[in-house]
This record gives structure tokens, sequence and C-alpha cells, in this order.
């Protein structure tokens, strides 16, 4: 479920990595600022990024260092934003720190290594075609019976029970959602510009069904 979203992470990086920084325009300097803020990272981007596959997203550590990078970058670039360009990057690589900092601390991993079988068992009660599963973008309404399915499952497990753990997870999940659904609009060139913060993420609107 996660392997698609840490592809579109990447290609976002990579994006910002093969803007060229000396472009003209009014908004120049920013620009200058996201080339200088990645520069000291270039080599692992380089080396770790290049050829990812997407199972990464399963290894907290090669996750944890990811995270590190999302958040040096974001401290980087500050909060001091004008143009869409910049504020657009600030936010997803904010929303992916969010992500990486939640589901990547070791309590709450130690419940994700959990949680597939949960999620097999969910499935049988809840009927989703995989291709449903997948357009996580949107939030249908058994995509939420099914995330409750889970956060049930959670429940009764000793490792994940914890109110803060399922809080994370979920709201992780809604971060994902946030961010993959802004990432199509960006590549639309439609994405207004927002600030990423937690308080988004308990009002992800919950979509009808086939229309997204
Ligand atoms: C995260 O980055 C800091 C400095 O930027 C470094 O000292 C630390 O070892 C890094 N942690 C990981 C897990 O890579
Ligand atoms: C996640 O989004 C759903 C749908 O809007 C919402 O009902 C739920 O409260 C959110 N979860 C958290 C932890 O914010």
């Amino acid at each position: 479920m996660f392997n698609c979203s840490l592809i579109i992470l990447i290609i976002i990086v990579s994006i910002i990595s093969a803007d060229n920084p000396s472009d003209l325009g009014k908004c120049q300097q920013e620009d200058l600022l996201l080339a200088d803020c990645l520069e000291p990272h270039q080599n692992y981007i380089e080396t770790s990024l290049f050829d990812v596959s997407g199972r990464e997203i399963s290894s907290s550590t090669f996750m944890r260092k990811f995270t590190n990078f999302t958040k040096s970058f974001a401290t980087c670039i500050g909060t001091d934003l004008i143009c869409d360009t910049a504020r657009h990057y600030k936010f997803f690589v904010d929303g992916l720190t969010y992500i990486g900092e939640n589901l990547y601390d070791p309590k709450v991993f130690k419940c994700l290594e959990r949680i597939s079988p949960k999620l097999q068992d969910c499935l049988n009660t809840v009927p989703l075609s995989f291709r449903n599963l997948r357009k996580y973008q949107s939030y249908t309404s058994d995509q939420k019976k099914l995330m409750n399915c889970v956060i049930e499952r959670m429940k009764d497990d000793q490792v994940c029970k914890n109110r803060k753990i399922i809080d994370s997870v979920e709201k992780s999940l809604n971060a994902t959602r946030l961010i993959i659904r802004n990432y199509k609009r960006f590549r639309r060139g439609i994405m207004e510009p927002i600030v990423f913060s937690e308080s988004l993420l308990s009002g992800i609107e919950v979509m009808k069904k086939k229309k997204i």
C-alpha cells in the first residue's frame, strides 16, 4: 500500500533536484534557495535515492535516513516563502517529514510490522478490489470501513493498541492521501499553495464512489 507513495515522493525529490537553479524569473531567489538546500544532500540523493524500488518503505533504517533528509531540507527552506514553487515543495517535504517521523518511530514501526495479516483479514470482511485500494489519494466509504476494521484489529494487539500508535498510523495515512492528492494537482499545475499542518489531516473529505 505504501510502495507507490514512496516512489511518488522520490519522484518529487528528483524533480526538485533536476530543477535548473539558473532559470531566470521573478522567483529565481527561491529557486536558488531550493538548490542550495539540496546541495549538501546531493551525494545522498545520487547514491541512495537513485534506484529505489519502493521496497525501501519497509526498511526503517532507509526511511529514517530519508526522513532525516526531508527534515533538514524542509528546515533549510524555511517558512518565509512567497512563490508557489517553493511553497509547494515546502508542503511536500513537510508532509513527508511528518509521515516519516510518525510511521518510523520505533514503537509505531513495531506495530506496522504486524499490520499485514490484519489488513488481509479485514480485506475478507470489507471486499475492496486491489485497484480501489490503490486509489488512496481519494477516500471512499469502503476505504473508511477498511481503516476502521484495521483499527479495531490494532486495538486487540498488545503491540499496537496504544492510542498514540493508532493515531499516528491513521494520521500518516491521511497525510499520505493529502500529499498524493496535492501531488496530482501539482503535476496538472492546479495546486493551491498550502502550508502542511496536522490540522489538515482530520479534514480529509470522504469521496463519493467513482468521483475522483
Ligand atoms: C540525521 O542527520 C544528522 C545531521 O544532519 C546526523 O547527525 C544523524 O546521524 C542523521 N541520522 C540518521 C539516522 O541518518
Ligand atoms: C483521517 O481522515 C478521516 C476522514 O476525513 C477522518 O474521519 C479521521 O478522523 C482522520 N484521522 C485522524 C487521526 O485525523
